[in-house]
């Protein structure tokens, strides 16, 4: 490979980061780690999207001016980076007079060149969300479908970037580059999107409407619409319009890392401007998956807002690191909680990595004089480690070219745990004691080289205590990977030193107490309600409008029921939702018979993940209160139809 060139998502400055944000940054700096280890010239760019209505907004509500909240939140953003290690190349804020220039001049260019043209059109305003909608964003009724308000009719004039003239090009260059979209079954929700006749892209918004933005170069009456404006920061971050040898030297992108919310924006905005201003396409977007908490999204309504700086001061950056990478796989949502977090923690960092440390460098220092001692011949067992340690190492190679990092860390924590049985196989202590040095010295080596190889690997993931582990075995902790393709590169005689206990297991007793302790200090600090203090609140057992509306309830009406053979108590019902027929079963039947359920109005969870019960689907759960053994159905008292919500 010839250059690294890596992006993150510009992320919004209406609000602080948290553990989403964090994981894109971190996905970017592991991969521009690993890559400077492998001597690629690499650049990595983050930064932060400060113009448009959510900014806008943030700063109404905090009643400060839109420059002064992008100068606030940024701090937030800058201060994590820093305290997770971010190796960032540069930071782009879309505030800056440079990025703003490059993006007028590129607006100016395909206005010259008829890609850009006015137009006016006619759709509906809500005015509380300040969103405008279209006819076929909204049913008939014409309320908003944000907030079920209702909606102004307005007609606007405005810019428009001729997207459509791209369509069939980028559903070839999509099917003929299957790299392009990543992981593929993102590259077909795409062409999906795709099916549909694309429409020419509003590009500006009217400053009566939104003033926070970057000025339309032809007509100050407008503003750039963001999205235009954020998805330019890939290039003009570069020296795009400015700097031709910086820009030739790092486009085309190896890797546009963005989360699976903004596909569309990263694979068809930014594909067709791209192919406007002529400039090539990026190699690769990589879509990776969602982190929920639980099962349940993250949202400030909710009050699971994790903040990954409370993470990383609590449990260390590197754990903090760690974790977040190699628990998601990639493409995939991910579940965080801080019970997955610990057990993840004690089992591979405390367990399998921190106790090999410690036996290893201990071992070294009470047997060895602490140096590395000179091995002697090599068994079965040592040609064993040697296989697990150099497998690792190119299984790792081969996760950091195929974006599937978190398998490379599977496979060094693999070759961790070949240490640990290698210990119980040759156990040195027995060695010693049986006086067989010449073994002993072999095994002891051995052991400090798969440190070696071990702390090379996890250096770009784990920097700080792979830094202290490296020192402490005497070796730099500037680690270029390539030269790990052999084994034995550790010099015989060299100084160690004992690291101390790396990775000390998290008591989640006393981690419990610790977290409870940390609330009242931190919802002080805030003034407003914190995180923390609605999970109290949940802990009394209130849960939050918005936590119930998750549920959707529905009426529905029972089509035919039978009963589920060799189960005593199911029932298999086929009902109507409404506009959609569903199986469920139901654990009534030794409550009511099929014929009795026919015919009735029920109420069931209609969001509710289809299960297997008794291998059949079941796609949905039914209310019914419970009197003693006998179960009576949840109904209404009016004569109603199907299909309605219930709340
Ligand atoms: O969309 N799990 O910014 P943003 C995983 N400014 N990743 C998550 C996440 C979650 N729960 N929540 C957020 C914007 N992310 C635009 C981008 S780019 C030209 C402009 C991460 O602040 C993920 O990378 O809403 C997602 O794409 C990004 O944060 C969105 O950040
Ligand atoms: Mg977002």
């Amino acid at each position: 490979m010839n250059n690294f060139y890596v992006t993150t998502p510009i992320y919004y400055v209406n609000d602080k980061p948290h553990i989403g944000h964090a994981y894109t940054t971190l996905l970017a700096d592991i991969l521009a780690r690993y890559h400077r280890a492998l001597d690629v010239p690499t650049f990595f760019l983050t930064g932060t999207d400060e113009h448009g209505q959510k900014v806008e907004k943030a700063a109404k509500e905090h009643n400060m001016t839109p420059q002064e909240q992008c100068d606030t939140t940024v701090t937030r953003f800058k201060e994590l980076w820093d305290k997770l290690e971010i190796t960032n190349d540069d930071f782009i804020r879309t505030t800056d007079q440079h990025h703003k220039s490059i993006v007028q001049k590129i607006l100016q260019d395909l206005y010259d060149r008829d890609l850009i043209y006015k137009a006016e059109y006619s759709g509906r305003y809500c005015v509380p969300c300040e969103r405008f909608f279209t006819e076929k964003d909204m049913d008939d009724d014409a309320l908003c479908p944000e907030c079920g308000r209702g909606t102004d009719e307005i007609v606007e004039s405005n810019y428009f970037f001729r997207m459509g003239n791209y369509q069939e090009w980028l559903i070839d260059y999509i099917k003929t580059h299957p790299d392009f979209i990543q992981p593929s079954f993102r590259a077909n929700e795409t062409l999906g999107f795709l099916k549909k006749p694309l429409a020419d892209l509003c590009i500006s918004r009217p400053k009566s409407r939104l003033s926070w933005g970057i000025e339309l170069p032809f007509d100050a009456d407008y503003v750039c619409y963001v999205w235009f404006d954020a998805l330019v920061n890939y290039i003009s971050g570069i020296g795009y319009g400015s700097d031709d040898a910086k820009f030739a030297k790092w486009w085309p992108a190896s890797y546009h890392l963005i989360g699976k919310d903004i596909l569309t924006t990263h694979t068809v905005y930014w594909p067709t401007m791209l192919k406007a201003m002529n400039i090539e396409m990026p190699e690769a977007i990589f879509a990776h998956g969602w982190w929920l908490i639980g099962d349940s999204k993250m949202s400030k309504s909710t009050g699971n807002v994790v903040n990954p700086m409370d993470m990383a001061e609590r449990y260390g950056v590197d754990p903090f690191r760690y974790f977040m990478v190699s628990e998601m796989s990639l493409g995939q949502d991910c579940s965080f909680t801080e019970e997955i977090f610990i057990t993840r923690y004690n089992s591979d960092l405390a367990n399998d990595l921190g106790n090999f440390v410690s036996r290893a460098m201990k071992m070294i220092a009470r047997n060895s004089n602490s140096k590395i001692p000179q091995p002697g011949p090599e068994t079965d067992a040592e040609v064993e480690l040697k296989t697990a340690a150099l497998a690792a190492v190119s299984k790792m190679r081969d996760a950091i070219e195929n974006m599937k990092l978190d398998r490379g860390l599977d496979a060094v924590m693999n070759a961790v745990r070949a240490g640990n049985r290698y210990f119980e196989q040759t156990a040195p202590w027995k060695l010693a004691k049986d006086e067989n040095p010449e073994r002993l010295n072999t095994v002891l080596y051995s052991a400090a080289e798969l440190l070696n190889i071990v702390s090379a690997l996890l250096s770009p993931v784990m920097p700080l205590k792979m830094c202290e582990l490296r020192n402490s075995l005497g070796l730099d902790s500037n680690v270029n990977i390539n030269q790990f393709n052999e084994w034995g590169t550790l010099k015989p005689g060299t100084e160690i030193s004992d690291p101390g206990s790396l990775f000390p297991r998290i008591d989640t007793k006393k981690s419990k107490e610790q977290s409870n302790k940390k609330q009242p200090q931190q919802s002080k600090n805030s003034g407003k309600k914190s995180d923390k203090d609605s999970k109290s609140e949940n802990s009394a057992g209130l849960i939050t409008i918005d936590k119930f509306f998750e549920t959707k309830l529905k009426t529905a009406k029972v089509l035919e029921a039978e009963k589920v053979e060799g189960a005593d108590k199911l029932l298999k019902l086929q009902i109507d939702i409404g506009n959609e027929k569903r199986q469920i079963i139901a654990g009534i039947a030794e409550s009511y018979t099929p014929e009795e359920i026919v015919g009735k109005i029920i109420i069931v969870v209609a969001n509710l993940q289809p299960a297997k019960i008794r291998g059949i689907e079941s796609q949905g759960m039914l209310l019914a209160a419970k009197n003693k053994k006998r179960l009576t159905l949840v109904t209404l008292d009016a004569d109603i139809p199907p299909g309605l919500s219930v709340g």
